[in-house]
């Protein structure tokens, strides 16, 4: 038996999630059966995409259980294997519980090297987001010199990659952060053009004309909502819209309006792709070589926020919702 520390699901939030939607207990794990890995979590990455799955809405990923530990993806080390893929001492990431230890299967758990980058990174500017933004704009937005190219959450763990492999393609880049030190950042440190704070700035629809002149040729969306809507009424003809998230509606009780004059579409002939990065796994050996390269080339920035202790979790997921993150929010467990 082992002793873990856990959070689990304690009620399903309508509208803005509360701390009493989680529970944090203990309980004892048996010891791992054939087949079994004993996995202990170091980092633990909290991602939009949970919110959603609180809910017993009909998603893209089933939703977490009542009365069950939450998941997420995760990097471990290995404590015992009854499994012959893993030794003992082998570091895996994958989707492990929100808790201190995990009896897994070893499906869909993939072993790292841990000495590469530090092991936050996995999860963040070498992992899922990076994969994700590095698809969206490599494959749907497909920037070309001189076109300009709009990322809303700009410095999130999306939209901070998102924005830099535009400007690496010679784009005019820019964003929207919810805080003025971010702006700062992503024009400083991210090379962004220009980034507007989008929760000062009272009329979005003019700021954006100011920003970009020329139109919009191609919107990375993380947002949605009245952010999605200013920026597609300035998309220009043949625009790509990658439409990663919208994290404005996933607390919404009540499903938000979609942009008026739907005609705009055909009328400018508009390509709007909504995706989901793990339907594209097969491509992530690519997204490694070239954005792991731009890493160690020093031509990449990435900013995270770790949050030390699983107990805190809940905490700094509520945050996420309201950005108060810094780029990736990762949570250290051990
Ligand atoms: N399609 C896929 O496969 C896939 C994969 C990963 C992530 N995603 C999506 O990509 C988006 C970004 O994810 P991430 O991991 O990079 O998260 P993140 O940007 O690191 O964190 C979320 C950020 O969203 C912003 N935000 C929150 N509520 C907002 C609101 N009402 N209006 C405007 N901005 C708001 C906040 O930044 P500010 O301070 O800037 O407001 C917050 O820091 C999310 O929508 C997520 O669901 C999709």
């Amino acid at each position: 038996m082992t002793q873990v520390q856990q959070i689990v699901l304690a009620k399903r939030p309508v509208g803005d999630v509360t701390l009493d939607c989680f529970r944090e207990e203990s309980a004892n794990l048996a010891e791992p059966a054939d087949g079994q890995i004993l996995v202990r979590s170091r980092f633990l990455s909290l991602d939009p995409y949970m919110r959603p799955r609180m809910t017993e809405l009909r998603s893209y990923t089933p939703p977490f259980e009542l009365g069950k530990p939450l998941t997420g993806g995760s990097v471990g080390e290995v404590l015992e294997s009854r499994n012959p893929r893993f030794a003992k001492g082998d570091v895996v990431i994958g989707m492990l519980n929100w808790a201190t230890h995990t009896l897994h299967d070893g499906k869909g758990l993939r072993k790292i090297e841990p000495d590469t980058v530090p092991l936050p990174a996995h999860l963040g500017v070498l992992g899922m987001p990076s994969f994700t933004a590095w698809y969206g704009m490599k494959h749907i937005c497909k920037p070309k010199a001189g076109e300009t190219v709009f990322v809303s959450a700009a410095t999130g763990a999306v939209g901070q990659v998102a924005g830099q492999l535009a400007k690496l393609a010679g784009a005019r880049v820019v964003g929207c952060a919810g805080d003025d030190e971010k702006c700062l950042w992503a024009v400083r440190e991210a090379g962004y053009d220009a980034c507007f704070n989008h929760r000062t700035e009272r009329d979005l629809g003019a700021v954006l004309d100011k920003l970009c002149p020329q139109g919009i040729d191609a919107d990375f969306e993380n947002v949605g909502g009245k952010i999605f809507h200013a920026v597609f009424e300035r998309l220009n003809n043949f625009a790509r819209v990658a439409f990663c998230g919208a994290i404005a509606e996933y607390q919404d009780t009540q499903p938000m309006a979609g942009p008026p004059k739907m005609f705009t579409i055909i009328q400018r002939r508009l390509t709007i792709q909504g995706y989901v990065v793990s339907d594209h796994v097969a491509l992530m050996g690519d997204f490694v070589n070239e954005v792991g390269g731009l890493l160690k080339a020093g031509k990449l920035r990435a900013r995270e926020t770790v949050v030390d202790g699983l107990a805190k979790a809940p905490h700094a997921f509520l945050g996420l919702l309201r950005g108060e993150n810094f780029g990736k929010l990762v949570v250290k467990v051990a």
